[in-house]
């Protein structure tokens, strides 16, 4: 939608962009009441920093697409308000707007910000000592440079300059920030943050400011309501009931005050900002400002305009001129678009009254239209909910490759079952129409990761891909040593033949078969001590993927303690039917485990699913992000094992992460002499950067409760049909109760098995065995002296790969098996190898 005339006979499209955005400038610096020459010299100074764009007719398109604005006007404005005094004006701009690239584009801004300086005499040698940093030779977007003027009377504004930590790549822009505060003597500064998902901005205030900072700015996607406590650092924090109140009221959540769905709100449209300011090299930020983009989460403008006066009156604040500086901007009403106010923020600095801060679109170049509930996405307080207590929502994804699916008559699927002897792992893969026989490795990487693989740097050594995946990797899990490793089981072996010794005893909540093998093939002893909720398949207790925490004590304490080498939390529990361990399970293991000296390490696989299920369940985290989860619970532990082909989403990859560097070199070691050099450990170049690419996009908060939902909706077709699943089903998987549903099948003949085959059989869906194929054990004479003690399933789901209906097929199949349970029959082998037999055995039915 075009912006209509201003009534001055030309039409507005005739004019130019310079002379709409200095008019719009003269007339909030009048409403303001600033002088008529001072504002005459600010509406001049915006033009000329503008450049030649300044004389573009506004009929032409936008002169380029930034993002300074949603319309690409390269002007924004904002009124600050703070007691007893007018608003005060203020004028972002990207002078760089009409270059041809980024790099030309942050060389202009430089040139603006030296012109500047010369001009009313300040220096910008805290700007020049971060050149290179943010405005490298090829500097990625989405900006290179841009300008905040704050226009006081007097015509000399305060100067501030934007920056882009990402511009070096967005896995580089915590580093670049780290290293920028470090030069400016904000020594260790960047520890002090919250964890967040992006950090769009490093801010710098140049020129005559009393108290001048570094800020920097980071964006929280899906931010829960009862979270912002958390996010602010410093010293004298602002009362968290207030920076709620303030979310809510911007947000529109007021209804939700005190409701309990109050927790469930999150701001999960575009995302609230969050500023931290240094004044001072030691004690920790000074200011803290919270950015809500009101224009995502209210129907028009005149709804945004009724928030911020609400927020201006609660802080006495004048709420008077803001109906008019609108209307200094635009001819329009408020109700005929929505992102004339863009964000609203509140500021808290040490020693000052709180501040209000507006920000006003020129929309030079478009209205946006009204929200309507079509053409904004739900928000958490009026999303409905699945049985998991997730967000029902949607794939958070569209399909842009598509892969054919075998669909195959029951005849064939009879002769292939034949001819692999009955054993599921044998079939090929085009013989199946849902392969739910795992989740490794299977899952669909997105165009982000391909774009990064497409990037990847196959140097020998020292390749950029590996400092992109190490910086990654560190940030999330805070170990100091990372090693990449082409799988799992890959960083288990290099880990346990370092850490082990023959005789050592390895404790675990539960072990994963290939982590168990590894412990076993160092010459220990694996044991398993998961807590006792595990033991019941219908118990909906929320964390039966803890360890026990008394027999862990008792064990330490016990004459075997002194031969415990390392204690295992596999989160998810896999071989407990993928059941979350707490953060309280994993804080009193960790305390147990350094009490003792003995080592508590991670098996990451599923660290996000893990964390979303925490964020869900258990109180204490209720408001956090899975991310800030996930980065607690890496930092509880010595170190991890990570098969990134769970929640790395990749096809290949895993890591080590240690923070002992004597052990690390040790492993370093035989990762040099069996996965490969340090800095690729078995992989490209190409699989590093889309597992730090998966590895971001694992803990996005839509994508993880889209994974939630998805398994949600699938335990209840399956409990519909008449099945039972080990409860609550988790994120991975669903674990079917084969002991219950074929009752008449007794544990040597293998219920599991026997649904499982029938699951081709009638679907071509294929699962896995969890029983006592997997886990039984017979004598020389193939008597059965060991069963499982659960007769299980898995139905592994694939991480982005299935839909809803192919999960509907799954039901309706299960559905066809249960009414004629009866007449699923068992097998026996006749063929089998001494470990892992269940990947290779050979069956035949049994029939009577
Ligand atoms: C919990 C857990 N740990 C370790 C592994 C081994 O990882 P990989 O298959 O990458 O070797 C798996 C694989 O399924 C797993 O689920």
């Amino acid at each position: 939608m075009s912006a209509t005339g201003s009534g001055t006979g030309r039409t507005r499209e005739d004019r130019t962009l310079g002379e709409l955005v200095a008019g719009q400038l003269l007339r909030l610096c009048r409403e303001s009441g600033l002088a008529r020459t001072d504002a005459e010299t600010y509406a001049r100074l915006l033009t000329d920093s503008l450049g030649a764009v300044a004389e573009r007719p506004l009929r032409l398109p936008p002169p380029s697409r930034t993002f300074l604005s949603d319309d690409s006007t390269p002007v924004e404005f904002s009124l600050s308000f703070t007691p007893d005094a007018p608003a005060s004006v203020r004028v972002l701009l990207e002078p760089g707007c009409g270059t041809g690239s980024l790099r030309e584009n942050g060389r202009a801004g430089l040139d603006a910000v030296r012109s500047m300086a010369r001009r009313w005499g300040f220096a910008t040698d805290r700007l020049d000592a971060l050149e290179d940093l943010f405005l490298p030779p090829d500097p990625q977007g989405p900006l290179a440079l841009w300008i905040a003027l704050e226009l006081r009377p007097g015509g000399v504004p305060k100067v501030k300059v934007y920056l882009n930590p990402a511009a070096a790549g967005p896995s580089r822009a915590a580093g670049t920030i780290r290293e920028a505060l470090d030069r400016l003597g904000h020594r260790r500064a960047f520890d002090a943050l919250p964890p967040a998902d992006a950090y769009p901005f490093f801010a710098l205030d140049l020129g005559d400011w009393a108290t001048p900072r570094v800020k920097i700015y980071a964006t929280h996607r899906g931010l829960p309501l009862t979270a912002v406590g958390h996010l602010c650092r410093t010293e004298n924090r602002p009362d968290s009931a207030l920076l709620e109140e303030f979310l809510r009221t911007v947000g529109g959540f007021d209804g939700t005050t005190g409701s309990p769905s109050a927790a469930a709100v999150r701001f999960d449209r575009r995302p609230v900002l969050t500023c931290h300011s240094f004044t001072r090299t030691t004690g920790g930020p000074t200011g803290f400002t919270l950015h809500v983009p009101v224009r995502d989460y209210a129907r028009d403008d005149e709804e945004a305009l009724r928030r911020a006066l609400t927020v201006l009156g609660r802080h006495g604040l004048d709420t008077g001129s803001l109906a008019r500086s609108l209307t200094a901007v635009t001819p329009r009403s408020p109700r005929d678009g929505v992102g004339l106010i863009a964000y609203v923020a509140l500021a808290h600095e040490r020693g000052r009254p709180p501040r209000v801060t507006t920000y006003l679109s020129s929309e030079a170049y478009e209205v946006r239209s009204p929200n309507t509930s079509s053409n904004i996405p739900p928000t958490g307080g009026e999303a409905t909910r699945s049985t998991s207590g997730a967000r029902i929502c949607m794939e958070p994804y569209r399909i842009k490759v598509v892969e054919p699916i075998a669909l195959t008559t029951r005849e064939q699927r009879e002769a292939a079952l034949e001819r692999v002897h009955y054993n599921l792992f044998d079939l090929r893969a085009e013989e199946v129409t849902i392969d739910l026989l795992s989740d490794s490795g299977t899952g669909a990487i997105s165009a982000a990761q391909l774009a990064a693989g497409m990037e990847g740097d196959e140097s020998y050594a020292g390749s950029r891909s590996f400092y992109r995946f190490h910086e990654t990797v560190t940030e999330l899990t805070g170990y100091r040593h990372i090693l990449p490793a082409h799988q799992g089981r890959a960083a288990e072996r290099i880990l346990f033949n370092t850490l082990l010794e023959p005789g050592g005893i390895v404790l675990a909540n539960t072990h994963f078969d290939t982590t168990r093998a590894n412990v076993e093939l160092s010459g220990c002893q694996a044991h398993d001590i998961p807590c006792v909720e595990a033991r019941d398949l219908d118990s909906e207790r929320p964390f039966k993927g803890n360890i026990d925490l008394d027999r862990l004590r008792s064990t330490l304490e016990g004459p075997d303690g002194s031969r415990v080498r390392v204690v295992i939390m596999t989160i998810t529990n896999n071989g407990g039917g993928g059941q979350p361990v707490s953060m309280e399970n994993l804080k009193q293991t960790a305390e147990i485990c350094r009490r003792h000296g003995v080592p508590m390490i991670l098996d990451a696989a599923r660290f996000a699913e893990n964390a979303w299920l925490v964020t869900r369940h258990e109180e204490a985290y209720r408001g956090l992000t899975p991310r800030q989860v996930a980065e607690e619970a890496f930092r509880l532990a010595d170190g991890c094992v990570m098969s990134a082909k769970k929640d790395g989403i990749v096809h290949i990859g895993g890591f080590i992460g240690l923070n002992d560097p004597e052990l690390a070199e040790k492993c370093e070691r035989l990762l040099i002499a069996t996965e490969g050099f340090a800095t690729y450990g078995g992989l490209a170049g190409r699989d590093l950067d889309m597992m730090a690419t998966g590895l971001l996009e694992v803990t996005e908060p839509a994508y993880l409760a889209e994974r939630a939902d998805v398994a949600s909706h699938l335990a209840d077709r399956v409990r519909a049909a008449g099945v039972d699943i080990l409860e609550p089903p988790g994120l991975h998987a669903l674990y079917l109760n084969a002991g219950r549903l074929l009752p008449h099948i007794p544990p040597h003949h293998y219920p599991g098995h026997a649904l499982a085959c029938r699951l081709y059989l009638e679907g071509g869906i294929r699962s896995a065995e969890l029983g006592s194929l997997y886990l039984g054990e017979e004598d020389e004479d193939g008597n059965p002296t060991k069963s499982a003690p659960y007769e299980l399933v898995r139905l592994a789901l694939p991480r982005r790969v299935y839909t809803r209906s192919h999960y509907d097929h799954v039901g309706r199949t299960l559905e066809r098996i249960a009414k004629n349970a009866a007449s699923v029959h068992g097998y026996r082998i006749f063929e089998q190898s001494p470990i892992l037999r269940h990947f290779r055995a050979k069956l035949q039915p049994v029939t009577n």
